[in-house]
């Protein structure tokens, strides 16, 4: 451990008078309203301008934490209906930031109330303020009536309860209106630690500038630094120490690098740690994060700005921007572009360059040449021509809202066209840098498609923008061999129930089943050469495995994703190509929860779970690319294969 935390330290470093007040907790504390708090200019503020006549509120926050400004909005919204009942908000951050840093980003939060730094802890410690966000209300007399959650959104940190039940400051501050008891005066905060003592060990075994940060730069930086997809930075010592902790845990136990894959063939990019790795982080938080010498550290990490592959060949950008919300589930955007390209391309690599890369969360790519994306694109459109968003409108912008998929299949005519006419073109998550497809090797990009992409955003608190760009590199060689879709799907229970909608015949997940397999296989017709696999399945995936049984051989696992996490899902490109034999049969099998007890349960109570394309469906597709080794036989567009769904092969 390489802080401590809460132990009410440091009264006589700050040189304010001592106050003994009686808390609500029992403990005598110096009171908030003896802590001289500075405002613009270093300029003391008296607390009792600060102070409300019926009650104030005192809440810590730190904008370096994701929980913390995922309450900005409601913390706003609160401050503005109590500020007519006489009530006052204060906000502390106890972080070194300077006070202009901080006027920025309240003002980018919109939140309504002062925000003072608090680097001397004075007033954290005052309230013995552990966490950020915590809450604590003060009545008229400046006495402590509650403290700790804003309300019960979060079980533990980042872990959201399905519904928010509690709403402790706002009925602790309304207890104190209305001279009646507080009913729960004390909560346990969640969200980020205050570090109070960084105790830095002195030990030189393993330190921070030389062993550390190489890891870091090379693990972490690409996703977290400023202004990228991870909610905090591991830029300075200072972002090491304070989460330390939290470093070692996601790391030993694999949360951190994202890397879904537990088992399978070896894949491209893989984002693990190794041992070494491991145990120098371990080793470096048990020692106490002793920071070394700086000039052992290696020089700050570069990351391209611009285009990783270089000018694509065609860069297609939407519209205009789209704009994000503050607070809510994530928002699902198709964006619709067209090519406007007059023959067909061999597409051989595709780069997504997010223009907010803090919100964008993924992408998965696809093209469309039946025109339905655009379709729906005109449809929302026009929705929002009849009912405009406003000045303070939110997730609005070009194309439209699916929330699991493009939303839309092609059509049996459409299928019969004899060329793709709808298809995948991969997908980008953080972290992974875009990279040409293998020798000879492309997707096929027919003339006249739409270049259409499903952005997953993910909210961060405040207002956000973003207009994502995609670059496509063409083949400047003869591409021999077209990048195919072999489609491993699942089935889920199929008796009893009357099958409903196009997947019908697809089955149901029984409502409450906490362990539900589900199974499916396919059997390739033609010779093929496999190169990625795309597990899929949606919220209720718990764990999934593809394995492929050559004709003449015993199963062999392609992919075993251990705990299915929606967030990242990926493309695996197999770092050695694999010949598949015509007669390999191809199993995919996988355990959904469509219990109350999921997290990401979206039903209360669970309902019996449809195979389909909304968030409210489930599905079990695993989605292999491959070339045809024999570029004559079956359909072009397609590997043939014969789905089946006979008993599992494993
Ligand atoms: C590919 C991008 C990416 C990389 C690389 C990455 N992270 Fe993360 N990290 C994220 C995102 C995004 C989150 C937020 C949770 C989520 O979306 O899964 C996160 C969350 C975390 C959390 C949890 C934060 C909390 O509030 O509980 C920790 C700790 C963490 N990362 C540490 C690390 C460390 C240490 C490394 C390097 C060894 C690392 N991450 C590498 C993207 C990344």
């Amino acid at each position: 451990m390489c802080q401590t935390r809460a132990s009410g330290r440091g009264l006589a470093a700050a040189g304010f008078a001592l106050f003994a007040a009686t808390l609500a907790f029992g403990e005598p504390k110096t009171s908030i309203n003896q802590v001289s708090l500075k405002g613009d200019a270093g300029k003391a503020v008296a607390w009792k301008d600060l102070a409300g006549d019926k009650a104030t509120v005192v809440v810590f926050l730190s904008f370096d934490c994701p929980i913390s400004n995922g309450y900005a909005t409601p913390l706003a919204e609160l401050a503005d209906v109590y500020a007519k009942k006489g009530v006052k908000f204060v906000g502390i951050c106890p972080c070194d930031d300077s006070a202009a840093d901080i006027a920025k980003k309240a003002k980018e939060f919109k939140l309504p109330f002062p925000i003072f730094r608090d680097e001397t802890l004075a007033a954290t410690d005052a309230l013995g303020a552990t966490h950020t966000p915590q809450s604590f209300v003060l009545n008229a007399k400046g006495e402590v009536r509650y403290g700790g959650q804003i309300d019960d959104a979060y079980s533990k940190r980042l872990v959201r309860n399905k519904e928010v039940t509690q709403q402790y400051l706002k009925d602790a501050l309304d207890a104190v209106l209305a001279n009646k008891p507080v009913k729960v005066a004390k909560t346990d905060a969640i969200g980020c630690h205050i570090v109070r003592d960084l105790r830095r060990g002195t030990s030189s075994e393993v330190t921070y500038y030389r062993d550390v940060l190489p890891i870091l730069q090379n693990r972490c930086q690409s996703c977290h630094r400023p202004g990228e997809v991870g909610p905090f930075s591991l830029m300075t010592y200072k972002q090491a120490v304070n989460w330390a902790d939290d470093i070692k845990e996601y790391t030993v136990s694999h949360k951190m690098p994202p890397w879904k894959p537990t088992g399978g063939v070896a894949f491209e990019g893989e984002r693990r740690l190794n041992d070494k790795e491991l145990n120098t982080i371990s080793k470096w938080v048990a020692n106490g994060c002793p920071a070394g010498e700086t000039q052992d550290a290696p020089p700050d990490k570069k990351f391209v700005d611009g285009w990783y592959l270089g000018k694509p060949d065609l860069i297609l950008t939407p519209s205009e921007d789209f704009v994000l919300g503050p607070t809510g589930r994530d928002h699902f955007r198709v964006l619709v572009m067209p090519t406007h390209l007059t023959e067909d391309k061999y597409v051989v690599a595709v780069e997504v360059r997010p223009g907010n890369p803090r919100i964008v969360h993924h992408s998965l790519n696809f093209f469309d040449t039946t025109g339905n994306a655009r379709k729906l694109e005109a449809e929302e459109q026009a929705k929002r021509k009849e009912h405009p968003p406003g000045p303070d409108g939110v997730d609005y912008g070009p194309g439209f809202s699916s929330s699991m998929g493009i939303g839309f299949r092609p059509s049996a005519a459409d299928l019969l066209k004899g060329k793709a006419p709808v298809g995948a073109l991969g997908g980008w998550a953080p972290g992974i840098l875009p990279k040409y497809l293998p020798e000879g090797t492309g997707y096929l990009l027919p003339a006249g498609s739409d270049f259409v992409m499903q952005v997953h955003y993910h909210r961060d608190g405040k207002l956000e923008r973003d207009r994502t760009q995609v670059g496509l590199y063409f083949a400047k060689k003869p591409v021999e061999k077209q990048m195919l879709g072999l489609v491993v799907p699942g089935r889920f229970k199929t008796d009893a129930k009357p099958a409903q909608g196009r997947f019908g015949g697809l089955g149901y997940i029984p409502a409450g089943d906490s362990h539900f397999i589900a199974h499916g296989a396919t059997i390739a017709l033609e010779d093929c050469t496999l190169y990625a696999v795309t597990p899929h399945m949606h919220l209720l995936g718990k764990s999934v495995k593809i394995t492929m049984t050559p004709p003449d051989s015993k199963p062999q696992t392609l992919i075993d994703v251990g705990e299915w996490d929606y967030n990242w899902q990926e493309q695996y490109f197999l770092k050695e190509p694999i010949k598949v034999k015509q007669g390999t049969r191809f199993d995919i099998e996988a355990v959904f929860d469509n219990s109350v007890s999921n997290p990401n349960q979206h039903s209360n109570p669970p309902i019996d779970v449809r195979f389909g394309e909304q968030t409210t469906n489930e599905m079990l597709f695993g989605f292999l690319g491959a070339t045809k080794d024999n570029s004559k036989s079956g359909l072009s567009w397609v590997i043939t294969q014969r789905p089946v769904f006979d008993a599992p092969r494993r």
